[in-house]
């Protein structure tokens, strides 16, 4: 699985200070099995970043091995393991300080979902959900910080969703979870400041991705089955993002119309979604 580690000591190249330069970058990506995560591990590698890819099924990361080949930072490693073990995320460091030679981006993309009225969801759920989506990035990012903080111009990037903004009916664990991620970006984008650390949140509406399909709980709502940004792209638009150093990025106009809308009219919102709430008969 693992090829062995190259030489990280090139020099820089001369760079505006403006922009990140991703040759040569050393990333750990949660999620890449599939959907997003897949989508900016190919991009990455396509920039010339060695990549550690990561996700529980491990036949999906050999065939995106494959598929990196011939990238610029390619063969990428892989690790196949559950995030929520906190085993698991040491190993990873550890993995990437051994095989890569250190660490200076961390993607955290994997997340799950649930969908049920929180009344009559169990404690699982919240559990479940809260455990995959908020404390495994946050506590991966806990982990990797002195590895980060010897890195070379280090950055975070943590995939919340526009759900972070405004919450919807059926949704409560993933919201909150989503929310608590967005707080999380905030404070960490303060705090790791001083160490030179960049923090970048991609908060995600619609996204064509295998999401829907792994559900914690739950069926998919009708409302969520409009047009969706492709993972392509959106992975186009965080690692674009990461480059211009932005401090948040709302992929596409859906994303960018909801946390407006949110802001501005969120009663409207509320109002909407408790009439669709209750015609998709979702709500017992
Ligand atoms: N799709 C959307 O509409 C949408 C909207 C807003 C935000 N997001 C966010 O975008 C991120 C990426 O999701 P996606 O849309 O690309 O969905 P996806 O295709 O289902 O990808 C989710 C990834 O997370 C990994 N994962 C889930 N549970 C895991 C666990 N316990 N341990 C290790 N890996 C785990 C999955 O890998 P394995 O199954 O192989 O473990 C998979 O690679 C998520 O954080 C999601 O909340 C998605």
């Amino acid at each position: 699985m693992m090829s062995p580690p190259r030489d990280t000591m090139r020099p820089a190249p001369r760079w505006p200070r403006w922009r990140r330069q991703l040759t040569g970058k050393r990333a750990l990506i949660t999620g890449a099995s599939s959907g997003v995560g897949r989508a900016v591990a190919l991009e990455l590698a396509r920039r010339g970043v060695r990549v550690l890819a990561t996700g529980r099924r491990g036949e999906r990361l050999a065939a995106l091995a494959e598929e990196t080949a011939g990238m610029a930072g390619g063969p990428l490693l892989y690790e196949a393991g559950d995030i929520t073990s906190s085993a698991f995320r040491r190993h990873l460091i550890d993995l990437a300080n051994e095989q890569l030679g250190g660490l200076d981006l961390i993607v955290a993309a994997a997340g799950s979902g649930a969908i049920g009225s929180f009344r009559d969801a169990s404690p699982d759920t919240l559990a479940g959900i809260m455990d995959v989506d908020f404390v495994a990035p946050a506590e991966l990012v806990r982990v990797a910080l002195p590895a980060l903080r010897a890195g070379h111009d280090p950055a975070i990037v943590l995939v919340g969703s526009i759900l972070g903004y405004h919450p919807l009916p059926l949704h409560a664990e993933y919201c909150a979870a989503k929310a608590a991620v967005r707080s999380l970006a905030g404070t960490l984008r303060i705090e790791l400041a001083e160490d030179g650390i960049g923090v970048l949140l991609a908060s995600l509406g619609p996204t064509e991705s295998e999401f829907w399909n792994h559900l914690l709980t739950g069926r998919r709502p009708s409302w969520s089955r409009g047009r969706a940004m492709s993972a392509v792209r959106t992975a186009r638009i965080i690692v674009r993002a990461l480059v211009w150093r932005r401090r948040e990025v709302l992929p596409g106009w859906r994303a960018k119309g909801f946390a407006f809308a949110a802001r501005l009219f969120p009663r409207l919102i509320d109002r909407a979604m408790m009439r669709r709430t209750r015609r998709s008969g979702l709500l017992s």
